[in-house]
């Protein structure tokens, strides 16, 4: 096992340069999750909840939300991948398919940010078709400026002004996921890719 090449690995002491500001820091993240968590918490006590999160990006938002949650709760979860021009999504694609039934089940969708809303929208649509027994939206993140599909969240962790973040799970090009905090990126990078 040799160890891996230096030129691949980017140093985490380099992103920071790549960001231009923090918008929403360790601490606020996580009162706001705990918030969440205790809405959630109230609302589906006592009902057979089925927590849908659309993967990649609510992996961190998940985790933390989930820990947090005191109520018997399934999970399972949906791919959906936009191809991409920079930062503008494209054609949506399915990468995994529900496999729990949720029929006649409380069904929360989990996603790190709602956009144009259209990957909402086609989820929304796909897991009503399935005939739960209701059907509720939470996002970490909200960019109500950027809609275009008719969509809304019934929870929302923060509204944020139209910029491109990265961090707590959310990604460039698959990069910065692991950031602990949502920060901005700095346009000259998603410019110089696009
Ligand atoms: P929508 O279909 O336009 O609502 O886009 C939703 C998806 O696009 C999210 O699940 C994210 O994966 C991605 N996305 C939208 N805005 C951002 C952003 O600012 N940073 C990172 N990913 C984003
Ligand atoms: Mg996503």
């Amino acid at each position: 096992m040799g160890s891996p090449s230096r030129k691949r690995v980017r140093p985490r002491s380099d992103w920071p340069e790549d960001i231009s500001t923090v918008l929403i820091s360790q601490t606020r993240l996580r009162r706001r999750v705990g918030e969440l968590a205790s809405e959630i918490e109230r609302d589906y006590a006592g009902l057979d909840l089925v927590i849908v999160a659309l993967l990649n990006g609510t992996v961190v938002f998940l985790a933390d939300l989930i820990r947090q949650l005191q109520l018997p709760l399934r999970l399972d979860f949906i791919g959906v991948s936009s191809y991409r021009e920079g930062v503008e999504s494209k054609e949506l694609v399915m990468t995994k398919e529900l496999r729990l039934d949720v029929k006649g089940r409380e069904v929360l969708i989990l996603d790190d940010i709602l956009d144009t809303g259209r990957t909402m929208a086609l989820v929304s649509d796909k897991i009503r078709k399935l005939k739960p027994r209701s059907m509720k939206i939470c996002v970490l993140l909200d960019k109500p400026s950027r809609r275009l599909a008719k969509v809304s969240a019934d929870y929302t962790g923060f509204e944020i002004p139209d910029k491109f973040v990265i961090g707590y799970g959310l990604d460039f090009a698959e990069r910065y996921r692991n950031l602990p905090f949502i920060g901005v990126l700095k346009p000259r990078i998603y410019e110089a890719s696009a």
